[in-house]
């Protein structure tokens, strides 16, 4: 609030000033860039759930036009804000100014008759408009639907390819990727309907996105990660008092707070599987280490993962977002690492023995801290600057580090994205996993406390390993793409942008040429590589670049 107050101060100090240095007007845009754009993950939490308390999600008839949908919605109240989407079918998010609005329009919504089946009476903000007088024979050229989803990969390589620098493709491939504005309300939305049906057991519940949905990693299409959130009536965190009343007579006992989570999520699950509107494919994982629930909400067609009691996994979102936050090159790097680890098959969709896009993140931010000077700070520095507001403890294990941005002073680095690229390769090339571990903690590696093949330690769960899954055989294969992918880099082929006109078909180059299938077929055996110099390695790499083997099937 310190530098809030010194904007002001200045901002008034310019008005009554004529005349005002250059240096003086710099410092002023250095500052306000600080205070504006960054909001805490807690502010936007809460401004994004307001509006999707506001909002219905209408699926509508294809060629509806746009112009006679705004009129019917405004006869309700004040539109503030809508866009379409297609998925099964044209679907309208709208977001009204107010609550009243939501209300006047599903007072006069009618649950549906149909035949041979029967229909449970639940009304919720998921409505479908028909008739709509008549629908435009020739759908509107106008209408605009929102990509809920990323280009495939052979598309991103020949946009990427038309970019004049490797700076500017990682720029233009977070900008492709990342969740839209539109995206992220609609994720919110699903979130507040789906509260709608848990509020039938919790009615003081809010359900709350967590992971890349909102941790700014995110990409389009990526799953929703929800947590169910009965903090506001279990009163966690809150002192017990000496004396006053307690809820004591109406409580149900369990054995643990594991035990309580699974019945939550079993309850919920029954709930969703039979009044959900939308929910499809209900399955219950309540023996995993995190009991969840995992869903098709197909009207937005999100996978949902539904957690309950997760709070750890809310902080170590929380700090995701504020190194994102803190450096632009921070979420640049890792959408690239990512997008380059997914084209490669290192990351995959299907949950196993790969790496997860959580441990890349780690390590990117690890590589990160580990940069002379470092561009992020470490989480005990983070820890160090904590105020007493900050100070979270959960499960006993120590989760605070400072929310004021204000507070972090980063160390000046103006390392270039395109060299950072190449860096992160190098250094993962490199890295002894076999004896060190990935600490963001100390952001130092540390001696290896089990024998996995992959250790990243768990930021706030310090005695867990997040990539415990990992297998050697994927640990190799990251390593392997990592020495070829900085060779690739450090070639003049691979650097020099490629012509390609108005209209035809671009010449991939520098990033897009990482993406492309890797040419170090079947990845051989560590092993024999370790023994060879690095000049060896390089050669038989080259080798292997000159006459690409087909690939072996795994
Ligand atoms: P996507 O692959 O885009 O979904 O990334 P994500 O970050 O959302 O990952 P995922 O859906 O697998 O997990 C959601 C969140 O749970 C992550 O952001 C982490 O906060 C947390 N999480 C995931 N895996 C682990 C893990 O192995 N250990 C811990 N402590 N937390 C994890
Ligand atoms: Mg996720």
């Amino acid at each position: 609030s310190r530098r809030t107050d010194t904007v002001i101060h200045r901002r008034v100090g310019t008005n009554t000033t004529a005349a005002r240095t250059e240096s003086a007007r710099r410092d002023e845009n250095v500052l306000t860039e600080e205070t504006n754009g960054r909001k805490c993950l807690h502010t936007l939490l809460v401004e994004r759930q307001e509006q999707a308390e506001r909002s219905v999600l209408i699926s509508c008839q294809s060629g509806t036009s746009e112009k006679k949908l705004f009129k019917f919605l405004s006869k309700h109240g004040d539109v503030e804000k809508y866009f379409f989407y297609e998925s099964y079918g044209m679907n309208a998010v709208v977001e009204f100014a107010s609550r009243d609005g939501v209300a006047s329009l599903l007072e006069t919504a009618t649950i549906p008759a149909v035949n041979h089946e029967s229909l449970v009476p639940f009304k919720s903000r998921l409505l479908s408009l028909r008739n709509l007088s008549s629908v435009d024979a020739n759908p509107p050229s106008g209408l605009q639907f929102q990509p809920q989803s990323t280009v495939p990969t052979n598309e991103l390589i020949q946009r990427l390819s038309q970019e004049e620098s490797i700076d500017q493709q990682i720029i233009s491939l977070t900008e492709q990727y990342q969740i839209t504005d539109e995206n992220s309300r609609l994720r919110f939305l699903v979130c507040s309907l789906l509260k709608d049906v848990a509020a039938a057991y919790f009615p003081e519940c809010t359900i709350k996105p967590f992971g890349s949905s909102v941790n700014g990693f995110g990409k389009l299409g990526c799953d929703l990660d929800m947590f169910l959130d009965l903090d506001s009536i279990s009163g966690w965190n809150v002192k017990m008092p000496k004396s006053g009343l307690f809820t004591e007579y109406q409580m149900k006992r369990a054995s643990s707070e594991r035990a309580v989570t699974q019945s939550v999520l079993s309850v919920i699950g029954e709930c969703l599987d039979h009044f959900g509107p939308g929910c499809v494919g209900v399955q219950k994982i309540l023996n995993a280490r995190c009991p969840l629930l995992r869903f098709v909400h197909q009207p937005s067609g999100f996978q949902c993962d539904l957690t309950a009691n997760n709070r750890v996994a809310m902080k170590s979102t929380e700090l995701l977002y504020l190194y994102g936050e803190l450096d632009p090159r921070v979420r640049r790097l890792v959408f690239t690492v990512r997008c380059w680890a997914r084209a490669h098959g290192i990351t995959s969709s299907i949950p196993g023995a790969w790496i997860s896009n959580f441990s890349l993140t780690v390590m990117v931010l690890f590589f990160l801290q580990k940069r002379n000077p470092p561009i992020i700070p470490t989480l005990d520095q983070l820890r160090d600057l904590a105020g007493p507001a900050d100070k979270s403890v959960i499960e006993g294990n120590d989760c605070t580090f400072v929310s004021d941005f204000t507070k972090i002073q980063l160390r000046r680095n103006t390392e270039a994205l395109e060299h950072l690229l190449y860096e992160f390769f190098e250094f993962y090339a490199t890295f002894p996993f076999s004896r060190m571990s990935v600490d963001i903690r100390k952001g130092k590696e540390q001696n290896k406390p089990e024998v996995a093949p992959l250790h990243i330690q768990n930021p706030f769960e310090t005695a867990l390993n997040v990539s415990k899954n990992v297998n050697a055989t994927q640990l190799e294969r990251f390593v392997a793409l990592c020495q070829e992918s900085s060779w690739l880099l450090q070639q003049n082929e691979t650097n020099t942008p490629k012509g390609g006109g108005a209209g035809k078909v671009h010449t991939p180059w520098g990033l897009s040429t990482l993406l492309l299938p890797s040419q170090v077929a079947g990845i051989k055996s560590r092993k024999r590589r370790k023994r060879e110099p690095a000049s060896e390695r390089i050669k038989s790499l080259l080798d292997s670049l000159k006459n690409p083997s087909p690939k072996k099937s795994s």
